[in-house]
C-alpha cells in the first residue's frame, strides 16, 4: 500500500463510516424534534452524504485490491491477516447490499438488505480500525 492509497482509504473509511454511523443514530435513536414529522430533519442530508461518499471507498478498495488485498490472501502474509481477511470477506456483501438498498422497494427486501448492510458495514469498519491499529504493533524479533 502506498502512502497515497493508505490515506485515501483512511479518509474514505472516515467519511463513509462516519456518515453511516450518523445515519443509524439519526434514523434509529433520535426522535424528530417536530412531533408531527415522521423522520428527523437531518436524516435526508446524512443519508445523502453517506451515499455520495461511498464511491470514494469503493474506488479506494479497487485501487488496492489486486496488488495488496488479493496478494495478501494468496501469499499467506502473516501480519494483519485476520483483519485483512475480514475486510476482503465483508467488502462485497457491504457494497452489494448498499446498492440493493437503493433499488429495493418492497419492505421485506428493504429490511433484508438493511440488516445485511448494517452487519457487513459494522464488520468492515471494525476490521478497518483493527487493520490500522495492528500497524502500530512491533513484531518482536527472534531472541527477544
Ligand atoms: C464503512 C462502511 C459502511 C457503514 C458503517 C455503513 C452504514 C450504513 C448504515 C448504518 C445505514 C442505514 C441502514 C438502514 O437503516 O437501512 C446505511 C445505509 C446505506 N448505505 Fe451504508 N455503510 C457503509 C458503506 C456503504 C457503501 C460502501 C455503500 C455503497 C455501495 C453504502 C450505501 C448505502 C445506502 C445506499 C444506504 C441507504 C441510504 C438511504 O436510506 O437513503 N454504504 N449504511
Ligand atoms: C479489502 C482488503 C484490504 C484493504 C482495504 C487493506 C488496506 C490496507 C491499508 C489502508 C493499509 C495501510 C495502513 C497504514 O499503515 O496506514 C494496509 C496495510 C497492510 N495490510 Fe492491508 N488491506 C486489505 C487486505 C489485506 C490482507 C488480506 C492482508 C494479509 C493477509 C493485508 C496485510 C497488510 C499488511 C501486512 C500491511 C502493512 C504493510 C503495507 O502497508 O503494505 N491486508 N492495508
Amino acid at each position: 500500500v502506498t502512502r497515497f492509497e493508505a490515506w485515501l482509504l483512511h479518509l474514505a473509511n472516515l467519511l463513509v463510516g462516519g456518515t453511516g454511523i450518523a445515519y443509524a443514530v439519526v434514523r434509529y435513536l433520535l426522535d424528530p424534534p417536530d412531533p408531527f414529522a415522521s423522520v428527523h430533519p437531518w436524516q435526508g442530508p446524512v443519508a445523502h452524504a453517506h451515499v455520495l461518499a461511498a464511491p470514494l471507498l469503493v474506488f479506494g478498495l479497487g485501487l488496492v485490491f489486486r496488488a495488496h488485498a488479493w496478494a495478501g490472501v494468496q501469499l499467506e502474509v502473516g501480519a494483519r491477516r485476520r483483519s485483512g481477511l475480514v475486510l476482503v470477506a465483508s467488502a462485497a456483501p457491504m457494497i452489494v447490499s448498499g446498492y440493493l438498498l437503493q433499488v429495493a422497494i418492497e419492505p421485506l427486501w428493504r429490511s433484508l438488505w438493511s440488516w445485511l448492510h448494517l452487519a457487513t458495514g459494522a464488520l468492515w469498519l471494525g476490521a478497518a480500525v483493527a487493520h490500522l491499529v495492528a500497524s502500530r504493533e512491533r513484531v518482536p524479533r527472534a531472541g527477544e
